[in-house]
């Protein structure tokens, strides 16, 4: 029933589309779903690379079978263990049972505490190759892309990189699979989104990897979500080179949580005074509204970062505590800030975001406190702290 997605010659797609899930790892939104893609590479031998989630085990069947029929499938290169590509590969076993799992020892002790699968395996270590008849692969352990087992795999001949979680992107494929038969613009952003969610603590393990795949010549790109890139992987790789260097563009990002409007006045005084500095791109976010992952993903992209609370219970308001803390957790390095925050009674939120900050190591510009409503002195101080980060940011891009 299925027509065959072929993407060379001997590499097949045989990927599915997730719109149901409502959040990645239980945790992100993905409000245009999320592909789970695995590939055939058919010669002599027939090579599986990767499988998908576990719910859709019996669909990824039928397109396996509407690739090869009943010829077998050899080998099942396992690139990444995590559930979300590893799910069906019990279903695999089972209706392929002669099929060889190829991976790296690190995979394998994985694969036996999640399926207790510990026969037919092929272990591979750095730069090992495995030829299918005319076809070559050639496997690179890239570890901590995003877990410790991470590799990516190589076919010499066709000059394909299934490349794993690295270089994937949020949002499913809406009936096209290779960048350049589909608008892809909507992905950036969510490639964005994806990479400061998954990978984005992960920025020298990227390097790495990124110095390992140097002299690799690359026609194509099969990650294991989002499209595959073919007319985009210049722009792809220069994106993930960024990133992982944790490389900003001029901006700011207002983030705030408010629970009657004081700080939010605050906020917009601040933001005021960012643009009164020059800069153009503010990207502003009330914690409470707006989920953490669009928030760390705009702190990807740009080189400040304005944060505010309200003193609440002797604290930081929970909303604005988590996302400190999801910014604690990746490491993200290199930039420019300032606190502000109100409160009635006695003032603590800032005393406790600034050392937050200070452990980051990013460069404090100031910080503002009002008590109650925000009143002309302070305001005053606001636009101030605003104008003086915007000049900090633009003058750290001479
Ligand atoms: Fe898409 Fe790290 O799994």
């Amino acid at each position: 029933m299925f027509q065959p997605v072929q993407i060379t010659d001997s590499v097949y797609y045989v990927g599915v589309n997730d719109r149901r899930k409502l959040l990645f790892e239980n945790q992100f939104p993905v409000p245009y779903g999320v592909s789970y893609n695995a590939y055939l590479v058919c010669d002599e031998e027939v090579a599986l690379i990767d499988t998908v989630d576990v719910g859709f085990a019996d669909l990824f069947l039928k397109k396996i079978e509407s690739v090869i029929g009943n010829r077998e499938i050899d080998y099942l290169i396992i690139n990444h263990m995590e559930p979300d590509h590893s799910g069906s590969v019990r279903f695999i076993k089972e209706r392929y049972p002669r099929i060889r799992i190829v991976a790296n020892a690190k995979t394998f002790d994985m694969l036996n505490g999640y399926f207790g699968i510990i026969d037919h395996l092929h272990e591979v270590k750095d730069g090992d190759m495995l030829e299918l008849g005319r076809r070559r692969l050639r496997f690179a352990l890239t570890p901590m892309v995003h877990w410790p087992e991470t590799m990516m795999t190589y076919d010499l001949t066709d000059k394909v990189l299934f490349s794993g979680d690295a270089f994937g992107t949020f949002g499913a494929l809406n009936g096209g699979l290779i960048d350049e038969t589909m608008d892809i613009s909507r992905f950036w952003d969510e490639m964005r989104r994806y990479y400061a969610c998954i990978v984005g603590k992960y920025g020298v393990p990227v390097q790495n990897a990124m110095k390992k795949l140097k002299d690799t010549e690359m026609r194509y790109i099969c990650t294991t979500h989002g499209p595959v890139w073919h007319e985009h992987i210049r722009q792809t790789l220069q994106l993930y080179d960024r990133w992982s260097r944790y490389e900003a563009a001029p901006g700011a990002v207002i983030a705030y949580g408010s629970m009657y409007g004081n700080t939010e006045q605050m906020a917009e005084t601040i933001a005021e005074g960012v643009v009164k500095g020059g800069v153009k791109e503010v990207a502003m976010y009330d914690t409470s509204h707006t989920d953490s992952s669009y928030i760390l993903s705009d702190i990807f992209q740009y080189s400040g970062f304005i944060v505010g609370s309200p003193t609440y219970m002797g604290g930081i308001l929970p909303q604005v505590e988590s996302l400190l803390s999801k910014i604690e957790v990746r490491g993200i390095k290199n930039r420019t800030c300032a606190v502000f925050g109100s409160f009635t009674w006695a003032g603590t939120a800032i005393k406790k975001i600034l050392p937050a900050m200070e452990a980051l190591k990013w460069e404090i510009t100031g910080s503002v406190e009002e008590k109650q409503a925000l009143k002309q002195e302070k305001y005053q101080d606001c636009v101030t702290l605003g104008k003086t980060l915007a000049e900090k940011i633009l003058s750290a891009e001479k």
